[in-house]
């Protein structure tokens, strides 16, 4: 067991002002240089759609893919930021999609998606699809695009480098499916910022904070290099930061066990140490390695249970422990275990709070407007501190001005936002 203090690790871990400033600084300079083409660990790729009017009208379906479970929707958009109650559909991808060939994912997507047509008589007329595709895609169009990389544990074969717009009308053809124009393909940070703006005009920021981590923006189209006929009317263009794989960050041993025995070893840095996925094992990389070596499956939702346990003896972590292994623990272990949990986490929130300063700043060097960033994803949601932390990280980087920037919590934005974002391409289109 090691014999490094608890403290020291923990002050390790810690995300100090000065930190916080170079933070943003430095994620700033690598947004400039990842827009302007050079080389950076920010892929800022440019989405082709535009914040929505608030105006998009009509009956759409949604498919959204970004994890183990998706989930397909058919929704009423009405105007003036008005939506109908969604019909849903939840699936599970199993190892067979998530890691075997192309066509295992596809196929498996599009019966369902002609299950859900058929149980809601949708089956015959056309529909327009929103599609939000949660990974890094380099796209050429709204609804054209490439898979870049895999993220989140995901390893289908056979689909980086090619167009997921295209294997999706395939697999759709293969299934008899004739009647859906996939009319838009987006992030999910895409859809969770197109969902709330559609109500508030201020939002301008889309984040998730869940399995993965990400945001984009909306950012002045003359600053985007390689982008011709974007065909935006307001000038401005979503980007799709992929801040997941920001890499200016210190690391500690034990981010790098994680990284190391991840799916994707030297990638998705910042994701490592933010999300839910990884958040977890970061904890019990340092509770094993130093107070606790038979503990194992420790996840960020232990992490939430712990931080939220408010007993006086602790034995809500007591029963945590027990079930992972630690069968009986002192009250100093269950209190270090607790300060580990608190700052591995609060780190991530400190971290999230510095890049979205340096966003904000971009946007609007002087904070002189409102600005609503749109978050959803389990650790946002959940965790008991996260969001708390991210807003007091803010207030530290723009003290008063921090008031100007609001978060909200958007559930289910990235499905609702693909319906908005199809409605808007499809007016394009037509
Ligand atoms: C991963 C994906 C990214 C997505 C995020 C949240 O970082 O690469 O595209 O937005 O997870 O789901």
């Amino acid at each position: 067991m090691d014999k490094t203090p608890i403290d020291k690790i923990i002050k390790d871990l810690d995300i100090s002002a000065s930190e916080m400033r170079r933070l943003v600084k430095s994620f700033t300079s690598e947004m400039r240089r990842g827009l302007s083409g050079a080389r950076s660990s920010l892929k800022m790729i440019p989405t082709y759609a535009s914040q929505p009017t608030g105006e998009e009208t009509g009956e759409f379906i949604a498919l959204d893919l970004g994890g183990t479970n998706f989930r397909i929707l058919s929704l009423e958009l009405k105007g003036e930021g008005r939506i109908g109650k969604p019909a849903i559909m939840s699936f599970k991808l199993g190892q067979k999609e998530i890691s075997g060939g192309e066509n295992n994912l596809f196929d498996f997507i599009a019966s369902r998606l002609k299950l859900f047509l058929s149980k809601n008589d949708l089956l015959g007329a056309k529909h327009f699809l929103g599609f939000t595709f949660s990974f890094p895609v380099k796209q050429t169009g709204i609804a054209t695009g490439d898979l870049v990389c895999w993220t989140k544990g995901f390893s289908a074969k056979g689909v980086i480098g090619k167009d997921v717009v295209r294997l999706l009308n395939e697999a759709l053809i293969r299934c008899g499916v004739g009647n859906l124009n996939i009319s838009a393909m987006l992030n999910d940070t895409v859809g969770t910022l197109a969902a709330e703006s559609y109500e508030d005009r201020n939002c301008d920021i889309g984040v998730i904070i869940g399995t993965g981590t990400n945001a984009c923006y909306s950012e002045t189209l003359s600053n985007i290099s390689g982008i011709k006929n974007s065909g935006s009317a307001s000038g401005r263009m979503i980007i799709n930061i992929e801040w997941g794989n920001f890499d200016k960050l210190k690391k500690t041993r034990f981010d790098l066990e994680v990284d190391e025995m991840s799916s994707n070893p030297g990638e998705q840095i910042l994701e490592k140490m933010v999300s839910g996925m990884y958040l977890g094992q970061i904890a019990e990389s340092v509770i094993r390695q130093t107070i606790a070596s038979p503990i194992r499956g420790f996840t960020t939702e232990h992490m939430s249970r712990i931080e939220s346990d408010v007993s006086k003896d602790l034995s809500n972590t007591g029963r945590v422990l027990k079930s992972l292994g630690v069968k009986t623990s002192t009250l100093k272990v269950r209190a270090e275990v607790l300060s580990i949990c608190k700052a591995v986490s609060s780190r991530g929130a400190r971290i999230v709070a510095a890049c979205l300063g340096a966003i904000i700043l971009k946007m609007d060097p002087k904070i002189s407007s409102s600005h609503t960033i749109a978050i959803d994803g389990t650790v946002y949601e959940k965790h008991p501190t996260f969001a708390k932390n991210i807003r007091a990280g803010l207030k530290g980087l723009f003290g008063r001005k921090a008031s100007r920037v609001k978060l909200v919590l958007t559930k289910d934005g990235s499905g609702i936002g693909a319906a908005i974002t199809a409605a808007a391409a499809s007016n394009n289109r037509r």
